[in-house]
């Protein structure tokens, strides 16, 4: 994994929407008294969501809110890879798992088709600026290994081949269906249940 630092280039201010601030003082009243910078999570997010990445000014702009320390909510900002510190492509940006049992699985393999398709390193634009790529630490679908998260969403059971198809259906503004992408439930078996599969048989 990189090291997650703030982007060299920040914008120079950051203020919510009206709609954004709204939600985010209706957010804020959901904890206790006094237990407001339990908020710092939600509103980060929405921060990012509106100006596509977690900005320094938006880092300041929440901990004001909040009426916590700059670098309480800057620790926090760097440390969870769901805040994006610098841009990201404009239609994925892809977080491939590259802990032990997606790499066993293949996720270099993913890793090298982010290079070639998007850019040779991460956390860079591609050239049209759509797409932008990153290795993380697991995402907790380790059993529909390997694997990659673009936004909200999991890709899972992927190969070379199914990973492009998945950044195809980005391209075109149609992505697949998130979860398995060999059309297996959730995290049963490939092929079918196989659990008491003998014992069954036996009574039939
Ligand atoms: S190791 Fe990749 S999701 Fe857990």
């Amino acid at each position: 994994m990189s090291v997650r630092r703030l982007h060299p280039d920040q914008p120079r201010s950051f203020a919510f929407s009206a709609a954004n601030l709204e939600w985010a003082k209706v957010t804020i009243t959901k904890y206790p008294p006094g237990k407001q910078a339990s908020a710092v999570i939600p509103l980060l997010w929405r921060a990012q969501e509106q100006e596509g990445w977690c900005t320094e000014p938006a880092i300041r702009y929440v901990a004001g809110m909040l009426d916590m320390a700059f670098i309480r909510v800057y620790e926090i900002a760097t440390f969870y890879t769901m805040f994006q510190l610098s841009p990201v492509g404009k239609k994925a940006h892809v977080q491939v798992c590259g802990t032990t049992p997606c790499l066993l699985r293949g996720a270099d393999q993913l890793i090298e088709t982010c290079r070639q398709r998007i850019h040779h390193d991460p956390h860079h634009l591609s050239a049209d600026g759509d797409f932008s790529w990153e290795e993380v630490e697991c995402l907790g679908s380790c059993a529909n290994a390997p694997m990659v998260q673009i936004f909200k969403d999991t890709y899972e059971d992927l190969t070379p081949e199914l990973l492009e198809r998945v950044l195809d259906g980005f391209t075109s503004g149609h992505p697949p269906q998130p979860g398995s992408q060999i059309g297996r439930q959730a995290s049963c078996p490939v092929g079918g249940p196989t659990t008491l599969a003998d014992f069954v048989k036996a009574k039939l």
